[in-house]
Parts: C-alpha cells; structure tokens; sequence
C-alpha cells in the first residue's frame, strides 16, 4: 500500500481531558508518523467552514459550538494507508459502536462529542490539510 498523508484532529472534549498524549500514542502505535502538529482555537468562521458539507445536518449547528469551546489539535499524519488506518484506530463515529482499543471508545463521551476527526478519504485529507497548513509551513517542517 501506498504511504499517504491523512488530516487529525484531537477535539476539545479529548484536549480538555488531558489525553492528546494518549490519543497521539494510538495513532503513532499503529505506524502513523506525526508530521506537522499544532493547537489552534477555532473560530466560528473557521469551523462553520470546515464542515459546510454538514451544514444541512440538524447537529451541525451544535457540532460548530462544540468544535470552538476549547482549543484542538490539529496534525497531518503520513504512512501506509494513512487514511484508512487512521479511520481503523479512530473507530466508529458513535463511541457506543466502536471497537475496543480504538480512539474513540477509550476517550469519547458520545457521537457528537467523540474525541477526534479524520479525513474521510485522500482527496479530503488534501483539503483538509490545506485548510490548517500551508505549502511552506509544511515544507518548513520537512525532516531530512
Ligand atoms: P467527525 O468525524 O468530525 O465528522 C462530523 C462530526 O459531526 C462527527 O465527527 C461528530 O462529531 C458529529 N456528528 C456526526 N453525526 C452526528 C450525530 N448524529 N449527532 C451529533 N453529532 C454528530
């Protein structure tokens, strides 16, 4: 499989909770390498765009509350399989239905508030990345 890059972030409810160290020994466990980390705030302009394909969705207006109460993580992950690997470890959107071991059914509350995104295929990851990195932020960050 092909080494790919991948879009996290380690959501308030999980920064709140003291486990960005947890959640990033998961990921890290699994083979993914950290390549570019930082803790923002989102604004409400920027989380509203971030997920403007839920705009419709009768939880986005909570999910764009719940995303700026705090400060998050956000990192670009890089392996083999990044997206789906990530995805594997993350576990399913809703804590109750995730697997044991992954992210989301050690550190999540609920669906809403469940600890952690990631990039839902490679295109995503690409915009998503975009969204908090640029081209020479990343460049900047390049490992020899
Ligand atoms: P995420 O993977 O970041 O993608 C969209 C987010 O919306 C999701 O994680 C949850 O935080 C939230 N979400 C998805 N489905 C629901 C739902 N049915 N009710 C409330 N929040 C949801």
């Amino acid at each position: 499989m092909a080494i790919e890059r991948t879009f996290s972030i380690i959501k308030p409810d999980a920064v709140a909770n003291n486990v960005i160290g947890g959640v990033t020994a998961k990921l890290e466990a699994a083979g993914l390498r950290v390549l570019a980390s930082k803790m923002v705030r989102l604004t409400e302009t920027q989380a509203k765009a971030f997920y403007a394909v839920h705009k419709e969705r009768p939880f986005y207006g909570d999910l764009v509350k719940f995303m700026t109460e705090g400060p998050v993580v956000v990192q670009v992950l890089e392996g083999e399989g990044a997206v789906a690997k990530n995805r594997q470890v993350m576990g399913a959107t809703n804590p109750e239905k995730a697997d044991a071991g992954t992210i989301r059914k050690e550190f999540a509350t609920n669906i809403e508030r469940n600890a952690v995104h990631g990039s839902d295929a490679p295109e995503t990851a690409k915009e998503e990345i975009a969204f908090f990195f640029s081209t020479a932020e990343l460049a900047s960050l390049a490992r020899s």
